[in-house]
């Protein structure tokens, strides 16, 4: 069940460099107890990952690195108002997405093709155009190393906001001491398109959709994303590079004036959220690298390793991205991926 001195380079769409000294592919939840049990990984330190796609691997990890494969997906229940679908950790977030749409439960179309797998979605609680994936879990299961035993999250209990879960908190997605086994997504029957994202609504008019069904919308997310973001296959990067920076209202007002057309969402609580991509595009660097690590020519948001590039290339890149905005703006931004 063990392997060492493992390549992750195929294991991290950033493609960067690095081995792991040992490697248990988790295809079942049960092993998790397994390797809790064996005396060699006493003391070691533990690392768990998905899909690779939100990860900067900073060199050789010298742990025991837990990949999550559990399969599995199915309906676990239905009521007048809701579907309720499970999936395995291990499963590729897109293909269940496009499976749910096929079985007519619709909910999760607007994040179609998000990179990643099913465990990790909650932990940043992955969201585009609109949909945040906390609005539809039901019960997030997990295996907690702390306590020998499963625990099982609530919608509540998950803690969700923008980016962020209760399994970011205390460092959790960090340390390696809880391991998401499975997600329980509650999809409402009542369904309504929702396309108030300007990009998904541009793209269902060019269509000629004035009454999109969930594989219409489906079909304009994809679109969009094929448009703007790179595929990881062709040039390696994970997604959104930094976190949309949430400032206070004066901030913002005065932000504006200086700069009329900075893009602005008010946040329910009265402050700002800022597009990162904006403030760094306007700060220079939207198709500009540094060395072998830049920022993508047609989304600022997103780092791109151009070939080549060492963990450490990527901290460069990000710091001179992060100083360039922080002396024009004054604004911070931080890292939206784990540093392994
Ligand atoms: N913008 C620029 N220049 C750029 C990029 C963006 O001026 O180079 C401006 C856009 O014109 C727009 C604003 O910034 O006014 C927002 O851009 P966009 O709609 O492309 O979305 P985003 O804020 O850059 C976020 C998520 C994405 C998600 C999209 C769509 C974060 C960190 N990112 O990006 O999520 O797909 O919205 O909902 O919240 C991801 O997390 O990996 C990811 C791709």
């Amino acid at each position: 069940m063990y392997q060492t001195d493992v390549d992750l380079a195929a294991c991290n769409t950033l493609a960067l460099p690095g081995r792991a000294a040992a490697y248990v592919r988790v295809t079942a939840a049960d092993m998790l107890a397994e390797v809790e049990a064996n005396p060699r990984w006493l003391g070691q330190r533990r690392f768990i990952l998905g899909g690779g796609s939100n990860l900067v691997l900073c060199g050789d990890f010298a742990g025991l690195l837990l990949h999550m494969a559990i399969p599995g997906r199915r309906l676990v229940g239905e009521d007048d108002e809701a579907w309720y679908v499970e999936a395995g950790a291990g499963e590729n977030w897109h293909a269940f997405v496009l499976w749910t749409l096929a079985r007519g439960w619709p909910g999760l179309e607007n994040l179609a093709l998000i990179p990643g797998t099913v465990g990790a979605a909650p932990v940043q609680n992955i969201g585009a155009y609109g949909l945040e994936v906390g609005e539809l879990v039901a019960r997030v299961r997990a295996w907690d190393f702390r306590r020998n035993a499963y625990v099982d999250y609530s919608r509540e209990a998950c803690r969700f906001a923008y980016r962020h879960s209760v399994f970011k908190e205390e460092g959790r997605h960090l340390d390696g001491s809880l391991a998401i086994v499975a997600l329980t997504l509650r999809l409402p029957k009542r369904w309504q398109a929702n396309c108030r994202y300007a990009d998904v609504a541009q793209e269902l008019t060019a269509r000629g959709i004035t009454q999109p069904v969930a594989s219409d919308v489906a079909a304009a997310v994809i679109a969009v994303r094929q448009r703007k973001l790179p595929d990881p296959a062709v040039l390696p990067n994970a997604g959104s590079f930094f976190h949309n920076p949430i400032v206070s209202a004066a901030q913002a007002a005065e932000l504006q004036q200086r700069y009329p057309d900075v893009p602005i969402y008010p946040q329910p609580d009265g402050r700002v959220k800022l597009a990162a991509g904006w403030l760094i595009e306007a700060a220079g660097w939207k198709g500009k690298a540094l060395g072998p690590v830049g920022m993508y020519q047609k989304q600022a948001l997103v780092l791109v390793n151009h070939g080549g590039a060492s963990g450490e290339d990527v901290r460069r890149s990000m710091a001179a991205v992060q100083a360039a905005v922080r002396t024009k703006f004054a604004v911070e931004l931080t890292p939206e991926p784990v540093f392994l």
